[in-house]
């Protein structure tokens, strides 16, 4: 074979299976290569040395050719396997192409949206937090008994501090105050954990929509105001906010805020056991110990806080008995929203 036949033998090679066997037969110890080279033992020293150095140079051309192909032929072979592990759920389904966002994705946008609408900015923090973020720095101390309402999953990373699955979304108002001075208009949507046993109305792993003000004379008639906006904003004009006296540690005086059971609409039912109305979250005005853990001035600024439940808010709006179907995949009740 001369040089352009061998070229041609790799070009041809249609995987790297092929291009070994290729290579086996020209470069290989018993390859057409090695017989030249065997061959030049009949010729005289001065015929021998000039073929030789020819025969070196068409080695190293080979080398470089079947090289250059097993680079392609790999990189061929690794789209097409990529392509055939391609998983597209939604072709299993019957019908056309279908698919969307989840209704807790969708209930989450929209509750961004209605507050954007209102002047807030959207803010997010991390899901892992240290004991000071999620605790300490929210007037909770060690051994301080909210933390038991708040008990979640630890994280094993040793010393110095321990670190904790967030409970609730309210650590993202420390580090959005640590981090940017007042004032501050802001909601920080996000996913939170807690040891809670699944139930109608419950999930280990949900999420909360927290709201932070902090300026210049807030009072409580801000924070009652705001609530009562989202509300009619989110819900529609029908459906009403009242605040009851609660307790948190990082706001004083707190509330608990509920809306008018929208199964219901305020008349009293079994999902609000007939009291007309559903607890969605908490609220208050930022407590000056929260203010002090981040150096603010209780003296010159002001603030509330309030945080609820995205998937509390999902099921209030579409009417769903039991929070659970949110997260059993049963793309028929998923497919309704
Ligand atoms: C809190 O988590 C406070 N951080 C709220 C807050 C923020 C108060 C700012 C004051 C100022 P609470 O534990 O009550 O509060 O939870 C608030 C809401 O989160 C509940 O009303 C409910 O809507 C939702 N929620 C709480 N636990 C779960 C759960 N296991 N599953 C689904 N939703 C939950």
């Amino acid at each position: 074979m001369d040089l352009a036949e061998l070229e041609r033998a790799v070009a041809d090679a249609q995987s790297v299976a092929d291009l070994d066997q290729v290579e086996s037969s020209v470069l290989g110890k018993r390859g057409e290569l090695a017989q030249a080279h065997r061959r030049l033992g009949s010729l005289d020293p001065e015929a021998r040395r000039q073929a030789g150095r020819e025969l070196n140079e068409v080695r190293q051309r080979m080398e470089a050719t079947v090289a250059a192909r097993r680079r392609a032929l790999i990189a061929e072979e690794r789209a097409a396997t990529l392509a055939a592990d391609r998983l597209d759920l939604t072709e299993t389904l019957p019908g056309p192409k279908r698919g969307h966002l989840h209704l807790v994705t969708q209930t989450q946008e929209e509750l961004e949206d209605t507050f954007v609408g209102m002047g807030f900015s959207v803010a997010e923090g991390p899901e892992a937090e240290t004991d000071w973020y999620n605790f300490e720095a929210l007037n909770i101390p060690p051994a301080h008994p909210a933390r038991g309402m708040w008990d979640t999953f630890y994280l094993e990373l040793g010393e110095p501090e321990s670190v904790v699955l967030r409970t609730h979304t309210s650590p993202v108002q420390i580090h959005l105050m640590e981090e940017r001075p007042p004032p501050i208009h802001a909601v920080m949507p996000g996913r939170c954990f807690r040891r809670d046993t699944p139930d109608a109305r419950h999930l280990a792993v949900f999420h909360q929509i927290e709201g932070l003000v902090v300026d210049r004379d807030i009072t409580f008639g801000d924070l009652a105001g705001t609530i009562e906006t989202f509300t009619g904003a989110y819900f529609g004009p029908d459906i009403h906010s009242r605040l009851r006296p609660a307790y948190f540690p990082f706001t004083e005086p707190s509330a608990e805020f509920e809306i008018t059971c929208t199964i219901c609409r305020g008349e009293g039912c079994r999902t609000c056991s007939g009291t007309g109305w559903i607890e969605l979250g908490g609220c208050g005005m930022v407590d000056p110990a929260v203010f002090a853990a981040v150096g603010i001035d209780p003296g010159q600024w002001s603030g509330f806080a309030f945080g609820f439940g995205i998937d509390r808010c999902a099921q209030m709006r579409h009417g769903i008995s039991d929070m659970r179907s949110l997260i059993e995949n049963d793309v028929r009740f998923l497919g309704q929203f």
